[in-house]
């Protein structure tokens, strides 16, 4: 029986994968949402934030920040699969990075990890973004920096 189950989960990662990849998703956007390394929450995060976009989807970001440093970034997202897929890309482009560096971060960057996502999408990225830039404000100007 939990054999048959996993056999299922494969089948439909596979069919997910196929779908996305014929509507225009790279391989490396397909795989972040598959995978979605840095979705969920951060215990005790130095800041919270959220935003909705244009097409009524939302993130919430979670920023643990050190020395001046982002230490650690988690997104939740309910949106689509290139929500989802910038909200991952940008996390590996700001994690480790400095304050500074990280608000930078624009939506070429996530363009140049993702390789291709469709062009329906691109607003998706720029959420991604506004969201990230939007938490590292709130930090600065609740934490004084
Ligand atoms: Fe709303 Fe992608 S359609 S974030």
């Amino acid at each position: 029986m939990e054999e048959n189950f996993i056999e299922n989960n494969n089948n439909n990662t596979d069919h997910v994968r196929k779908m996305l990849l014929e509507s225009g998703y790279s391989d490396t956007a397909v795989s972040y949402y598959i995978d979605k390394p840095y979705m969920g929450i951060l215990e005790n995060p130095d800041q919270v934030t959220e935003m909705v976009g244009t097409c009524g989807d939302t993130m919430k970001v979670y920023l643990k920040v050190a020395g001046g440093n982002v230490e650690k970034v988690r997104y939740q997202v309910l949106g689509c699969p290139g929500a989802v897929s910038a909200a991952m890309a940008a996390v590996e482009l700001v994690e480790g990075k400095t304050l500074a560096q990280a608000k930078l971060l624009d939506d070429g960057d996530i363009f140049r990890v993702l390789k291709d996502i469709p062009g329906k999408k691109h607003h998706c990225i720029q959420l991604a973004v506004k969201a990230l830039h939007k938490a590292l404000d709130e930090y600065e100007n609740d934490s004084g920096c």
